[in-house]
């Protein structure tokens, strides 16, 4: 059963981006990284508007969703994700995630993703502050920390980042919640320690893994390799 809730939150994760994989071959890359040792399948819906690119919708959802039994982790740089809840949850995403920047009300967006039968994620922008999700905590299944600017792959890790990880860590604890912790962008086998350490356990990776010199499972192999000691923290 693909079900987000069910997946542990006290150690690392691994969430291949697919856009650092080839778009011509989409399915096929989704089932390698399955066979690599992908914990869950990282889509990054983009609009052109809430960011300056453009990258799919539901219907190449749809299309790749045989490809594997993974949870589609579905991460919508949109604008309005309100209207999108429904059309995405039909596709065959399992866990919608969206930005507490974008222009709809989040109360409302949190409810529609429930209705459409998804996990619920917040994701936050650099700027924005910790804080700034913990009113909707309770109601959420995940909170994505941006460890760049959204809209393009093979962005520099934003160290300055790290502190609201842990302050986030921090409140889920102290709430006793189960959430996935997750981070995206610029993270390797260098700069997944600090960010498993300031407590992320759920790790985006698309570059560092998909264009990895020696392969796509010794990328997400290496991932694990570099936070093996740091499980017992998360
Ligand atoms: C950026 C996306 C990321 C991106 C990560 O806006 O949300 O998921 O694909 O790619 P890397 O790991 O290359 O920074
Ligand atoms: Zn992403």
């Amino acid at each position: 059963m693909r079900d987000l809730r069910q997946l542990p939150t006290d150690r690392v994760l691994v969430s291949p981006s697919v856009l650092a994989s080839d778009f011509g071959a989409l399915a096929a890359e989704i089932g390698r990284a399955g066979s690599a040792g992908a914990d869950v399948i990282h889509l990054d819906v983009m609009d052109g508007c809430f960011v300056p690119n453009i990258s799919f919708g539901p219907p190449v959802i749809k299309s790749v969703r045989a490809a594997s039994d993974l949870v589609f982790d579905t991460h919508l740089m949109i604008e309005h994700p309100l209207k999108y809840a429904v059309p995405f949850a039909k596709a065959g995403a399992d866990h919608l995630t969206f930005h507490l920047e974008c222009a709809d009300p989040t109360a409302e967006v949190i409810e529609a993703i429930r209705q459409a039968g998804c996990t619920v994620g917040i994701s936050l922008k650099p700027a924005t502050p910790a804080e700034a999700v913990f009113p909707w905590l309770d109601r959420i299944d995940l909170v994505l920390v941006m460890t760049v600017e959204p809209g393009f792959g093979g962005q520099s890790f934003m160290a300055d980042q790290m502190p609201k990880v842990a302050a986030i860590k921090r409140e889920i604890r102290r709430r006793g919640l189960h959430i996935q912790l997750e981070a995206d962008g610029g993270i390797d086998e260098k700069t997944v320690i600090p960010t498993a350490a300031n407590g992320a356990n759920l790790i985006v990776a698309g570059t560092s893994v998909f264009a990895h010199p020696a392969g796509l499972a010794e990328g997400i192999a290496r991932l694990h390799a570099a936070t093996a000691m740091l499980d017992s923290n998360l």
